[in-house]
């Protein structure tokens, strides 16, 4: 009965004159159609009896396990040019932050010739695949492109050319980009002082914006971010909270300040860019401190390096898997047990992939900080993660 349907299937059938004729094809294409046609009955037959029921179990993810929004920061590359890259994403996340393609030396490489391209891309896919697009950034020290460094101008020039540039790009991604880091790395780490006025390149305590603009820029960075988009979040995101010490409470002081002065910031970002040998009391202690500001606290780059001595031999033992995923769960557990539900902005890694990540060639040496692998395969460290979300 189902062959006589199948070689039916396998003769063209048409109609002249509303009389049908048929048109026998070439024995060996009906013998091809026929053969293919019977696999798939059998394949489908199989199924059916090897499937205990029908529905299928459900895997777990992040974005669906976690009671806010899990991000990552990603690129216009990996998006465009990587299929595992796209599926990982899609499957996992609910919110991206730009890698590198909104920061200043891409977004204006010349003065006033602005280049959103990189950033459109990664802004676009955001938007189709309804992804909620964290903006970074629009003030640090690093990442400037030259023209800045070198720039030969007086107070008030200095003042237009900051101006212009976060509200060029403020406009250019109004109602696109739900929130920003407004002001990156402004503190420093010995002292808890502003980044100061002695800048010489690379000396990693130096900022030209201090320098040229007086302490003051902060405020103003977020205000004329707010005037240009009123509707989006403002962020001020550092890294080292978990130090505690001044580093610390200068962050809170001056969060604090901003939002007492009516300065709209919205929330603070904490980095945490960790390595195994963290003091986990420390990440406790600055989510209760961060928390008790009443701002938003966004976890917004987390990575945990398991190679934080740079040993060229290492060996990314089972040993270290555990550890790191142990780290990952403290962390998600920790954030959801000490920030209040409506001050959790969720938890962003940077990138999520270890061959992504931008350890290994920053630093240098050999590592593995992310929750996937290098062949992006689940590692301990996503389990960890997954396990904090949901204990
Ligand atoms: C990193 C990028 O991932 C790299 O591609 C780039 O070479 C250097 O910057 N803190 C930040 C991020 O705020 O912007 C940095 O991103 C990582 C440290």
């Amino acid at each position: 009965m189902q062959r006589r349907k199948i070689l039916r299937l396998c003769t063209k059938s048409y109609t002249f004159k509303h009389k049908p004729i048929f048109i026998p094809m070439p024995a060996c294409l009906k013998s091809y159609i026929c053969l293919a046609l019977l696999a798939c009955l059998l394949i489908a037959e199989g199924c059916k009896k090897n499937s205990p029921s029908t529905t299928q179990p459900v895997v777990a993810t992040l974005k669906a396990t976690a009671p806010f929004p899990m991000g990552s920061a990603i690129t216009s590359n990996g998006i465009l040019s990587n299929y595992f890259y796209q599926g990982v994403l899609l499957t996992e996340y609910n919110s991206m932050t730009a890698d590198y393609e909104m920061k200043f030396d891409i977004t204006e490489p010349k003065r006033g010739a602005f280049n959103y391209a990189p950033g459109d891309a990664i802004v676009g896919f955001a938007a189709q695949h309804h992804l909620r697009m964290h903006g970074h950034n629009f003030i640090w020290h690093q990442a400037l492109p030259d023209w800045v460094l070198n720039f030969q101008g007086d107070t008030p020039a200095w003042e237009t050319l900051f101006k212009t540039h976060i509200q060029s790009e403020a406009t250019h991604y109004k109602g696109q980009v739900a929130s920003w880091d407004v002001v990156n790395e402004a503190i420093r780490d010995d002292n808890g002082q502003l980044r100061n006025q002695d800048v010489s390149p690379g000396d990693g305590t130096g900022s030209i914006w201090r320098q040229h603009l007086g302490p003051d820029y902060i405020a103003r960075a977020f205000q004329y971010a707010h005037e240009a988009d009123p509707g989006a979040l403002l962020f001020y995101n550092d890294y080292g909270q978990e130090w505690g010490g001044v580093k610390l409470d200068s962050m809170i002081a001056l969060v604090t300040g901003l939002k007492n002065r009516g300065i709209p910031i919205s929330g603070i970002g904490m980095q945490m860019h960790i390595d195994i040998n963290v003091d986990t009391a420390g990440i406790t202690s600055a989510l209760k401190r961060l928390a008790a500001t009443g701002l938003l606290v966004h976890i917004s780059e987390l990575d945990i390096s398991v190679n934080p001595g740079n040993d060229p031999n290492i060996v990314f033992t089972s040993a270290l898997q555990l550890k790191q995923s142990a780290l990952y769960q403290f962390i998600a557990e920790s954030y959801r047990k000490n920030v209040p539900a409506a001050q959790r902005y969720g938890i962003t890694t940077w990138e999520f992939c270890d061959a992504d990540s931008w350890i290994p060639p920053f630093f240098n040496r050999k590592d593995w900080p992310l929750p996937f692998d290098a062949t992006y395969k689940k590692k301990p460290a996503y389990f960890g993660l997954l396990k904090g979300l949901t204990n």
